[in-house]
């Protein structure tokens, strides 16, 4: 049985093929609209989501299973103070996959050392966001063709951003692949990504704090939200959180076929007037969510290997 923390829990091959099955459940989705019928997902959420959570329930519904669950702790026996380990325990009696979101790193490999069934880290605190970055590659490979050749430029909370934190992980596997960090100081990557990660695998990669210096040699701008539920104080937060807007006037400088991504929700970092540039493709990445959670939920269950694509 496997369970997903990370994006490196798969290699690069099984990422491939994880796409390769997104891509084909996109141009054929009658194909396995029966594919897990009898089988039960259960979403775990103990902090906030729309699109996680949704996309994972409606990619279940979509195989012809059924879904359960609790979307947030105040709505289960979390606050009553049951642990997530035992809590786990008893999704297993009910449940044939868990998706879990929370809000303190490692809490879904705590739960996955204690469940019967597979477990996917459906966002844990600042650390991973798995499934995200997973939305994020079919969407790149689907736009632009390929994973490799790339100068991605990833901007805004880089510090607390999980998505930004996965992403890194992922792609730092495919060939020249480079990286520009755009934040301000206090937003910065984690010593632990820059180092141990972009450092120790030599990777290219450069900080700056204007997006308007970077934004002529970007293939892929990932904008992110500055994540207001991290902050320690609000004062920092209403501080930092309009360092960036993107807009269209920033864009005049941006390379043609650049896509623009976004994890959403974005706040106020995206331009509502940017959405009807043909390079704005946050929603259709949203829309990427749901084939790639379905092509998960088959592969988990090992029951991808019932077709050909
Ligand atoms: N991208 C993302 O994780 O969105 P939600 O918080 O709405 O799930």
């Amino acid at each position: 049985m496997r369970h997903l923390m990370s994006p490196l829990d798969f290699s690069v091959s099984e990422i491939d093929r994880l796409l390769d099955l997104a891509n084909d459940i996109e141009k054929q989705p009658e194909k396995y609209a029966h594919a897990c019928e009898g089988k039960k997902l259960a979403t775990c959420f103990y902090e906030p989501s729309t699109r996680t959570r949704l996309s994972f329930e409606a990619a279940m519904l979509n195989l012809g299973g059924s879904v359960l669950g609790f979307s947030s702790a105040n709505s289960s026996s979390a606050a009553k103070g049951e642990s997530v380990s035992d809590t786990i325990r008893i999704i297993s009696c009910y449940a044939d996959i868990c998706a879990m979101r929370h809000p303190k790193e490692g809490a879904p490999l705590v739960a996955s050392e204690k469940s019967k069934i597979p477990v996917i880290n459906a966002g844990d605190g600042g650390h991973q966001h798995p499934t995200q970055t997973l939305t994020d590659l079919l969407t790149i490979r689907s736009l632009k063709g390929h994973l490799g050749n790339l100068t991605i430029g990833l901007c805004g909370d880089l510090k607390f951003g999980r998505t930004v934190h996965s992403l890194i992980n992922a792609l730092i596997r495919y060939n020249n692949v480079k990286f520009v960090l755009i934040s301000p100081e206090e937003l910065k990557v984690p010593d632990y990504i820059r180092e141990d990660v972009l450092k120790a695998n030599n990777i290219e990669f450069e900080e700056v704090e204007r997006l308007e210096d970077a934004m002529s040699e970007l293939d892929v701008l990932y904008m992110t939200r500055v994540q207001k539920e991290r902050f320690f104080n609000e004062e920092d937060y209403i501080r930092l959180k309009d360092f960036y807007v993107l807009n269209k006037q920033k864009l005049a400088e941006a390379k043609d076929d650049m896509l623009i991504l976004h994890p959403l929700p974005r706040v106020n970092e995206i331009a509502v007037e940017v959405d009807d540039d043909p390079r704005a493709c946050y929603f259709k990445q949203a829309q990427y969510g749901v084939y790639v959670r379905m092509a998960l939920i088959l592969t988990l269950l090992e029951l991808d290997k019932k077709f050909e694509y």
